[in-house]
């Protein structure tokens, strides 16, 4: 009844003001028909180009034309970035313990796309792919002067790459020297927390080591070019440009750790001691070694053997930064590094191209004789606590025996030892034997 009421007293506004009225509702209805046409044939010509023209687009629509690199990219820790189980537990207990505020901060580097659609808790699926083409692709600057918020980025139609001649139906491709540099991975790859604590240094360890002066970048070993690979599908161009290598190999990769240092072992024995010098050669890592979250460690262990090959003793040295929070004591998460770091307690990590010479001592019990010594480097890294715990890959690996000689001569000074045993044992029983006779016959 009442609604009834309302529309009988319209009907009693003066004709002007209805006239008024239909004016501005035709107005509208023809603004928003202008709009909705506007609308459809842009996202009908999204639909054709399969990308978008203003906001950033899902991989899956790059790799409908880029399949090889795409397939490379989807097995990178750059897609995997929010999906990373050790990633998820790690950001949990973040949150549990700091709070809602802290989210929009960890996805900036893992989902960097959150940066300008603000979709921190991960509703859109573009938003869980991590680190994706899209975002790396729009980027045009890098201001590192900035560290809160370096990326410009340019999303929609136009994608930087490193070509300076592609063409492409779907997309505008511009040149971007910038992407072929060291300085677009460093928007990420290097963080000072609020207390001044370098956490990841992996950027400015690069600079201040001999790679910047020969001009070897990031990409030059983490993005090498795959040889006879166009860099998209044969059906939709016949490109002569190759591809470069998107799974982003690092520490997750045992290709790349079996390649990254360099071991020279010497021993020795003297009299009841075993000395053993080993040269570490941070050989092929473009960066100190490790680098990254300084979760991650790089175990030097120098085995004794014996003649049998087993293990006589064994002793480590291990290199990795070492943070502390507040109250000094030793942080081991990630998160709580790069949120709670106040100081750097040590810092012995390898850097580039640098050798360390490392000297251990063993002393031999009795009896012991050591064959050959063996020494190894590993790389630890934390996995999810459900699974391993630690991940462990061997890096470097040598065995050096003792020389022949030397071994003979062991062997021959113990035998000398029990020769000389035994002839005291005789010079005694023939001295008794001598004073028995003296004093009875
Ligand atoms: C319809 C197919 C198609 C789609 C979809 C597509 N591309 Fe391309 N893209 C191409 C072609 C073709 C080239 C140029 C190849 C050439 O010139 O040899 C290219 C070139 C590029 C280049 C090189 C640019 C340069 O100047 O170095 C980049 C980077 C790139 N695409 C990224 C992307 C990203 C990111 C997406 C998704 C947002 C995407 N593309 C979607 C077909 C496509
Ligand atoms: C938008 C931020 C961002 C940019 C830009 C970026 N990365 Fe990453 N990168 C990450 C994050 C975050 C991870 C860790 C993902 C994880 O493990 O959860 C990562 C992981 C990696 C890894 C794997 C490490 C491992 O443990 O195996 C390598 C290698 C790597 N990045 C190299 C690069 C290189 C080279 C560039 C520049 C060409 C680059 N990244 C640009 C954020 C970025
Ligand atoms: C972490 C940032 C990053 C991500 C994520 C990324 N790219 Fe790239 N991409 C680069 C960089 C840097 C280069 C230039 C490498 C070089 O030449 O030194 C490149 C090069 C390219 C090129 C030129 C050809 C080539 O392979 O060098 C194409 C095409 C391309 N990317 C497409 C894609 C597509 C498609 C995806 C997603 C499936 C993607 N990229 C994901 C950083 C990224
Ligand atoms: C000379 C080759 C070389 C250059 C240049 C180089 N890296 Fe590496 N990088 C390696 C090797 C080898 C490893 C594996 C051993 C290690 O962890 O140091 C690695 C490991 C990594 C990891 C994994 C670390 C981890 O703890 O899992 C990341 C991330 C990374 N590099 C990023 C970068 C970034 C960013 C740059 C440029 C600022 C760069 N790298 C320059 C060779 C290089
Ligand atoms: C400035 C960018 C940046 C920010 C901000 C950031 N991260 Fe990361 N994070 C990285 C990069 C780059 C790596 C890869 C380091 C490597 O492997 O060398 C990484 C690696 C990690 C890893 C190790 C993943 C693995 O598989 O070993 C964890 C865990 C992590 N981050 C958690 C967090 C949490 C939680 C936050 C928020 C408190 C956060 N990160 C904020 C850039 C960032």
């Amino acid at each position: 009844m009442e609604k009834k009421k309302i529309g009988h007293g319209v009907k009693l506004i003066s004709s002007w003001l209805n006239f008024k009225e239909v004016l501005i509702k035709r107005f509208v209805f023809f603004i928003s028909s202008v709009f909705l046409l506007i609308l459809l044939s842009s996202s009908s010509l999204a639909r054709e180009k399969g990308i978008s023209e203003t906001v950033f687009s899902p991989s899956q629509e790059c790799g409908k034309c880029h399949i090889n690199i795409h397939q490379a990219w989807s097995n990178s820790m750059h897609a995997k970035a929010i999906e990373d189980p050790v990633f998820k537990l790690d950001y949990l207990h973040a949150l549990d313990e700091n709070g809602e505020k802290i989210r929009g901060y960890c996805l900036s580097c893992h989902s960097p796309t959150t940066r300008y659609t603000g979709d921190i808790y991960l509703k859109n699926r573009i938003s869980r792919e991590g680190i994706n083409c899209d975002f790396c692709h729009s980027i045009y600057a890098v201001d590192l002067e900035n560290p809160k918020d370096p990326f410009k980025v340019n999303p929609g139609s136009t994608q930087y790459g490193p070509y300076q001649n592609a063409s492409s139906p779907a997309h505008i491709a511009t040149y971007s020297e910038l992407h072929t540099r060291s300085e677009f991975c460093a928007g990420c790859h290097q963080l000072k927390n609020n207390f001044g604590v370098l956490v990841l240094g992996t950027y400015s360890e690069w600079k201040e080591g001999p790679y910047p002066e020969q001009k070897v970048y990031c990409q030059n070993c983490h993005m090498p070019k795959v040889p006879g690979m166009p860099i998209v599908d044969a059906k939709v161009k016949k490109s002569e440009l190759n591809m470069t290598a998107h799974e982003f190999l690092g520490g997750h990769s045992e290709i790349n750790l079996q390649h990254a240092a360099t071991l020279r072992t010497q021993f020795e024995v003297k009299k009841s001691k075993a000395l053993v010098a080993v040269f570490v050669t941070n050989a092929e890592s473009g960066h100190k070694l490790p680098t990254g979250t300084p979760v991650r460690k790089v175990i030097l262990s120098v085995k004794l053997l014996d003649d049998k090959g087993k293990k006589i003793t064994e002793k480590e040295k291990v290199y990795q930064k070492v943070l502390l929070d507040q109250k000094g004591d030793v942080l081991t998460e990630s998160y709580k590094m790069i949120l709670e770091a106040s100081s750097i307690l040590s810092d012995n990590r390898i850097a580039p191209k640098e050798t360390r010479q490392e000297k251990f001592e063993f002393d031999l019990p009795p009896g012991i004789k050591p064959f050959s010594v063996e020494s190894s480097l590993r790389y630890q890294y934390p996995t999810p606590v459900l699974t391993a715990g630690l991940m462990e890959v061997e890096m470097a690996k040598q065995v050096v025996s003792l020389p022949l000689g030397k071994i003979f001569l062991i062997g021959f000074f113990s035998w000398l030892r029990v020769f000389i045993i035994l002839l005291f044992l005789f010079l005694i029983l023939w001295m008794g034997y001598r004073m028995l006779k003296r004093r009875f016959l």
